[in-house]
């Protein structure tokens, strides 16, 4: 398992170009499985989940082919292309599911397109429980039959599943982009209520009317479906990740550096940059890209809590909490989407932090200095929030399960070591 080792107190300046989005990218992949065409998807991140995603859609029988890579001023986003004419494997095996949850996103498309699927249960993570009943209620609201057995949910569904009004209980981002899906080919008009709006799900909602689908409402939280016979390929840009733009707007701001962002999706970033700009972060479009450093000497203590989009994401917690860690200040950050979402606040303890936790609520006050220790990554944005510290502390830091971060971010020491970062990854 490699390691990541950085030496603390280095300003970043440079600048950083942002890869293609994972979460955008994972549901647009799984929606291959609802055409015989071709699928062209460009500005692709090169992380490990997208190699886990393709793993499970060639085992089902996809043709999966790089189709090269479009260089973007610097920046090279992958392009595959995805052909689902000959799947004839329905199931999602607990090897590759128990790797990545997201797996789960198959299940409305095989159920959709060939009536039937066996996706093993994802089950918790790190982070939470993380049920996925709200998949669940509404395929078989939808017609499908469905049962759980050995750890597998075996769903069937006779003809086509079928249109109906939907109420999510809770704002759920998978649940909405795999019932999305499957109303895509249903018979007759799906109404999703209180769906995800974020714009991972908006991006899979745009590539799905590409593809022949008929969805009003993209974009907000009522999803009208007219399920169709049949969708075509299309050829899609993958937007471009707001979390990782965000992890390095905060790594400008905790070493007091000066980065030039490209590629940043501004237009779906309001409630970071807010909440950054609270915090003292200037904050600023020019011509060639976002350029983000501190506005005054110190960071500024600010209060966060997550919420669904355009709430401020829980994706981002993690990141903005290590910067919290060496503000002015007292700031209290309440976790509001997943109940064991603090697993990096033990680890930025060991770093000298001063941080309380009662139930969902962490309470920062802000120190001077944080120290260079030996930590455990424990989830992705846990992980990337260790590496924002301990480019800050003083010292050393190895962090330990850098597999976590490989899952998410594309070769964060190489863009780190870029914009002037001591940083090292260590093989093992
Ligand atoms: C997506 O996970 C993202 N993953 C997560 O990104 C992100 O943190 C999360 O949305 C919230 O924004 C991908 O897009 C691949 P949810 P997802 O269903 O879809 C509960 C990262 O670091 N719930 O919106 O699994 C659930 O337990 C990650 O990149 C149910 O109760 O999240 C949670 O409390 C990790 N029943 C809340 O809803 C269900 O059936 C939101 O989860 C489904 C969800």
């Amino acid at each position: 398992m490699d390691k990541i080792k950085i030496k603390g107190g280095k300003a970043l300046k440079g600048t950083i170009h942002i890869s293609g989005a994972k979460n955008a990218t994972l549901p647009l992949m799984a929606a291959c499985l609802l055409t015989e065409k071709t699928l062209r998807l460009s500005n692709l991140p090169h992380l490990v989940d997208i190699s886990t995603m393709a793993n499970l859609l060639v085992q089902h029988g996809v043709d999966f082919r790089l189709d090269g890579c479009a260089e973007d001023g610097g920046h090279v986003g992958e392009v595959i292309l995805l052909n689902a004419q000959q799947v004839d494997n329905f199931e999602a095996p607990y090897d590759i599911v128990r790797k990545m949850r997201a797996s789960v996103l198959v299940l409305g498309p095989l159920l959709a397109r060939f009536g039937k699927a066996r996706v093993s249960m994802p089950g918790g993570c790190a982070i939470g429980t993380r049920p996925i009943d709200l998949h669940l209620n509404a395929l078989e609201k939808m017609g499908a039959k469905i049962e759980l057995k050995d750890g597998y949910i075996n769903a069937t569904c006779k003809g086509r599943l079928k249109g109906v009004d939907i109420q999510f209980d809770k704002v759920s981002v998978g649940a909405t982009e795999n019932i999305v899906m499957a109303a895509c080919l249903a018979e007759g008009t799906t109404i999703l209520n209180n769906a995800a709006k974020e714009p991972e799900v908006t991006d899979l909602v745009h590539c799905l009317i590409a593809m022949g689908a008929q969805i009003e409402g993209a974009d907000t939280d009522k999803l009208i479906i007219n399920g169709v016979d049949k969708l075509h390929g299309t050829d899609y840009e993958v937007i471009s990740d707001r979390i990782e733009a965000g992890t390095y707007m905060v790594a400008a701001a905790i070493t007091n550096g000066d980065i030039l962002l490209k590629n940043v999706p501004m237009d779906i970033m309001n409630s970071t940059i807010e909440k950054l700009d609270e915090a003292g972060v200037f904050i600023k479009e020019e011509k060639d890209g976002l350029r983000v450093k501190r506005k005054n000497r110190k960071i500024i203590s600010a209060d966060a809590i997550t919420q669904p989009y355009p709430g401020f994401a829980t994706d981002m917690q993690a990141q903005f909490m290590a910067l919290m860690t060496i503000a002015d200040g007292t700031s209290v950050i309440k976790e509001t989407i997943f109940e064991n979402r603090f697993m990096h606040v033990p680890e930025l303890s060991r770093m000298g932090a001063n941080i309380a936790v009662e139930g969902n609520t962490a309470i920062v006050r802000g120190i001077d200095k944080l120290n260079g220790a030996q930590l455990m990554a424990t989830d992705l944005r846990a992980s990337v929030s260790l590496v924002l510290a301990a480019l800050v502390a003083k010292g050393e830091t190895v962090i330990n399960r850098m597999y976590h971060i490989d899952r998410g971010y594309e070769r964060i020491e190489e863009k780190l070591a870029a914009v002037g970062a001591n940083i090292e990854r260590v093989k093992e």
